[in-house]
C-alpha cells in the first residue's frame, strides 16, 4: 500500500476528491492531511472521511525545524506528497528526502503563469489580462522553487471573451476534479514518468 499526505491550505476540494479517489483502492490511501492554517475547511473535509490532520503552521515550517515534518511524515509511513492549494513554499529538507515525490497542481499551464504571488484568482486574472486563448491545469513534480519541476501532465480549457476570473476558475476547477486523482495514480505507480 502507499501512503500519501496531501498538504493543502485552504478549501481542500482537490483534497477531498483525493480522498474519496483513494479510499477503498488497495494501491493507495490518503493517510493524512497537513494545514499550515487553523481555520482551513479542508480540515473539516479530512475529519468528515475519518482522516487525520495536522496543522503544521508557516513559523514551525519556516523558523522551526523541518525535520519535525519529516518526523511526522515518517511516523505515518509516508510515501508520496500531494501539495493541493497548498500555499506555502517547501522547506529544501523535505523536497530533498522526498525527491520526485511531491507534486502539485498549478491552476494553469506552465511555465506561464507561475511563480510567487501566482495562485488562486490571481491566477486567472492575469490569464485574462494576458488575452490568453487558453488556459487549464498542470500536474508537476514539485521542488524547493515555487511552479518548478517536471511536468507530467496539462489539460486545457478555452478562454472565452469576457470571461470573468471566476468563470475562468470555474472551467479550471472542473478539469482538476476530473483529472488530478488519476494521474496521481498513475505516478504512483509507475505507469506516469
Ligand atoms: C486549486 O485551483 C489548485 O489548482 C491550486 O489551488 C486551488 C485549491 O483549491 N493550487 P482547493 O483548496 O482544492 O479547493
Amino acid at each position: 500500500m502507499i501512503n500519501i499526505a496531501v498538504f493543502a491550505s485552504g478549501n481542500g476540494s482537490n483534497a477531498e476528491n483525493i480522498i474519496t479517489h483513494f479510499s477503498g483502492s488497495d494501491i493507495a490511501s490518503v493517510r493524512l492531511v497537513i494545514s499550515n492554517k487553523t481555520d482551513a475547511y479542508v480540515l473539516e473535509r479530512a475529519k468528515a472521511k475519518g482522516v487525520p490532520s495536522i496543522v503544521v503552521p508557516k513559523e514551525q515550517l519556516t523558523c522551526g525545524n523541518p525535520t519535525d515534518l519529516i518526523e511526522i511524515l515518517r511516523h505515518h509511513r509516508i510515501d508520496y506528497i500531494i501539495l493541493a492549494g497548498y500555499l506555502l513554499r517547501i522547506p529544501a529538507a523535505l523536497t530533498e528526502n522526498y525527491k520526485g515525490k511531491i507534486i502539485n497542481i498549478h491552476p494553469a499551464l506552465l511555465p506561464k503563469f507561475g511563480g510567487k504571488g501566482m495562485y488562486g484568482m490571481h491566477v486567472h486574472k492575469a490569464v485574462i489580462d494576458a488575452q490568453e486563448r487558453e488556459s487549464g491545469i498542470t500536474v508537476h513534480l514539485a521542488d524547493a522553487v515555487y511552479d518548478n519541476g517536471k511536468i507530467l501532465f496539462q489539460a486545457t480549457c478555452p478562454v472565452m471573451p469576457g470571461d470573468t476570473p471566476e468563470q475562468l476558475a470555474a472551467k479550471v476547477q472542473d478539469l482538476e476534479q476530473l483529472h488530478f486523482p488519476t494521474i496521481i495514480e498513475k505516478y504512483i505507480t509507475g505507469e506516469l514518468k
